[in-house]
């Protein structure tokens, strides 16, 4: 849907662009607002008194409003601006998770998160002492409330999770896993990479405390993203920047004030045009209907997975699983020489272990090939692809 919006179509009409997982195509709205911002109305945010800074300063707080809006949280003022979500993950651990935790409180991951909801902990566990444990997954490489309780003791205190695993591509049950959290005093720290540019996400239904996503996922631009966190728990943040921007007063006795929040996250000038750029993602995501662009995602995904059925030396690994996200490979076939083979055919997957390097426990493989689909996606493209991976036989005299 909407492929006329996006110029990387007309620059590139053969091109194949499935890996939507590790970054997504701009619309025009979206390059137009970073190209108004330079050539309009180019100043700093919170700083300027002059008219075109306000401007700025307009747009600025509207889009934490509008992100607000879109994640259903409380109040703008829980929402942070960052560089993606690997910052706001380790913004997360290390302002806030590392005062609050002591020696020996467990924290719950799954050995299928992405790296950026790992190595945080894994450093935590080094610095303090918590304990970082791993949830059993099922047949499916699913994680269930079931699986969560058989590892919960009195000592855990932070279930962190992403919504939607960036491998396995599993929706996980996270109203069901905040409810049975809170009822054990457990907080409950999402990933959102993979699931806020793909389905309606609700902080509130979900009673999520913290969540972290990125922009460029989600047809925005690169190196902005977002930190969310319940007020009660974002006030606690110790910032890891200080600097211009996040304070109202500092004097040579040392007296020094910082701002209220949002602005004492944000220290230093901002990623204004990332800023703005998200604006109109966001908007733009909207006005198609992110429940829409969900159902189309796994129409498609049926699709594939028909498709991929039907090549006989084809491996699906995630056959369950309701996201845009396949995994497979070509048996006995390297994956890196899948994606080579593919992208012959100006078709582009990702191949690798995709930051996720623990779940080759889980699914019994070090490297995959992933399919991750978006709203611009279409049917034609997953024949195309079906088409090139039947003929298989041919790739070593294609790569080579
Ligand atoms: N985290 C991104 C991915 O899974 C880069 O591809």
């Amino acid at each position: 849907m909407n492929r006329e919006d996006f110029l990387m179509y007309k620059n590139n009409p053969n091109l194949i662009y499935l890996d939507n997982g590790a970054t997504t195509f701009k619309p025009k709205c979206v390059i137009d607002a970073i190209l108004e911002y330079y050539t309009k109305y180019t100043a700093n945010s919170h700083r300027g008194d002059y008219d075109i800074s306000l401007k700025v300063d307009e747009l600025y707080e509207d889009t934490r409003e509008v992100v607000r809006k879109f994640i259903n949280a409380k109040s703008s003022k829980e929402i942070i601006f960052t560089k993606g979500t690997t910052d706001s993950l380790n913004i997360i651990v290390f302002s806030f998770m590392r005062y609050y935790l002591q020696k020996d409180d467990e924290v719950l991951i799954t050995k299928a998160e992405h790296a950026s909801n790992v190595l945080p902990w894994f450093e935590l566990e080094k610095e303090i002492g918590i304990k970082v444990k791993f949830i059993p997954l099922n047949e499916n490489h699913e994680v269930t409330l079931d699986n969560i309780k058989k590892v919960v003791t009195p000592r855990t205190k932070v279930i962190s999770l992403a919504y939607v695993t960036n491998v396995i591509g599993d929706i996980r049950p996270i109203k069901e896993i905040s409810n049975y959290a809170h009822q054990n005093n457990i907080l409950v720290c999402i990933d959102g990479a993979q699931s806020v540019p793909h389905m309606k996400t609700d902080v509130i239904d979900d009673d999520i405390d913290f969540l972290a996503f990125s922009g460029h996922k989600m047809l925005g631009p690169t190196g902005i993203g977002v930190l969310y966190a319940k007020l009660k728990y974002l006030e606690l943040f110790k910032p890891l920047l200080y600097g211009g921007g996040m304070n109202s007063r500092f004097e040579s006795t040392k007296e020094i004030e910082y701002k209220e929040l949002p602005l004492r996250l944000e220290a230093g000038t901002s990623n204004i045009e990332g800023v703005l750029g998200l604006r109109s993602a966001i908007l733009y995501l909207e006005k198609i209907g992110i429940t829409k662009i969900h159902e189309y995602e796994q129409e498609l995904r049926a699709y594939l997975i028909k498709g991929l059925k039907e090549i006989p030396n084809i491996t699906v690994y995630n056959e369950f699983s309701k996201s845009g996200i396949v995994v497979f490979n070509i048996n006995d076939i390297f994956a890196e020489d899948t994606s080579r083979f593919l992208n012959h055919y100006h078709i582009c997957v990702r191949a690798g272990n995709h930051c996720t390097k623990m779940v080759k426990e889980e699914i019994g493989v070090k490297n995959t090939c992933r399919v991750s689909l978006y709203l611009y996606n279409t049917k034609e493209e997953l024949d195309k692809l079906i088409e090139v991976l039947k003929d298989n036989k041919k790739i070593f005299d294609v790569i080579l």
